[in-house]
């Protein structure tokens, strides 16, 4: 691997942990105003010094977040499609590499839709934005199964999507947590990290998948709604930490969250930051 594209890798991973927290708001993109993404600006900036990437778009990138940050970049750069149409993997690349180099990002995301209409599309697309990634040193990251995929969300279904995205080249991968995830990770020999999906029904269930995942072999998450769309979502984003760097268990989790509500980060004070 060549020296700039590890480098870049080696910035969003925990030396100690070989772990990584990436704090993913690129959901209107295809999803609009989002509850609790409506001002992306004012939920990013209270979670921003806890997580080790944030995965959002060029657009989000340029209007939300300050170029002061330190933090590593993941800039989703497929698109064309939103949830008003059935078809949500009729993408194809949005962002060249150029302007993803000019935006001094750590690594550069896409869909990959396995068995969805437009399947062949995306596939090609992974395989020609690898190509892209290795000339410039910039790793890419398949995130696989969204959308209506994710009704497929099954450890074969998986272990197809995210050992193909590695074939095709992908350096890391993206994906959901499900039973037998093990098979899902021996499949694939590149990272996975795992989304957490639509909001779960309480901060607990987030933090068993983060710690479930992390167990049986993903290398972090990469998580969006059930962070921000908590009703405490600097405390959420700590104790996943714990979970996923620390060795935390749930329980040591959820004390950390209690303990961390006490001294909430009101969502509001970000707003001016
Ligand atoms: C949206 C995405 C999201 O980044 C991904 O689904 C993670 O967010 P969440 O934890 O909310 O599912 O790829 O297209």
């Amino acid at each position: 691997m060549d020296w700039g594209l590890q480098n870049r890798l080696n910035r969003m991973f925990s030396i100690a942990s070989h772990n990584s927290v990436m704090l993913a708001v690129d959901h209107g993109y295809f999803m609009g105003p989002t509850r609790h993404l409506e001002n992306a600006r004012a939920t990013i900036a209270p979670l921003l010094p806890h997580a080790d990437a944030l995965a959002l778009t060029r657009g989000i990138l340029r209007h939300a977040v300050e170029p002061t940050t330190s933090t590593p970049i993941v800039l989703r750069v497929s698109g064309g499609a939103t949830i008003l149409k059935d078809d949500l993997s009729h993408e194809a690349l949005t962002t060249s590499m150029e302007d993803a180099v000019r935006l001094n990002v750590s690594a550069v995301a896409m869909s990959v839709f396995v068995g969805a209409p437009h399947e062949h599309e995306s596939l090609i697309h992974l395989a020609q934005l690898v190509d892209q990634g290795e000339e410039y040193g910039v790793p890419v990251m398949a995130i696989t199964a969204v959308g209506k995929e994710l009704e497929k969300r099954d450890a074969r279904y998986l272990a197809l999507a995210c050992r193909v995205s590695a074939e095709l080249g992908a350096h890391l991968v993206k994906t959901y947590y499900c039973e037998d995830f093990g098979k899902v990770v021996e499949g694939c020999p590149v990272p996975l990290v795992v989304a957490g999906g639509p909001k779960l029904d309480s901060d607990r269930a987030a933090l068993d998948l983060a710690r479930n995942a992390i167990d049986e072999g993903a290398h972090g998450i990469d998580m969006g709604r059930n962070i921000w769309q908590s009703d405490h979502p600097v405390a959420m984003l700590k104790a996943l930490r714990a979970i996923v760097h620390d060795k935390a268990t749930v329980r040591e989790a959820l004390d950390l969250l209690e303990a961390e509500k006490a001294h909430p980060s009101p969502r509001a004070s970000a707003a001016t930051a």
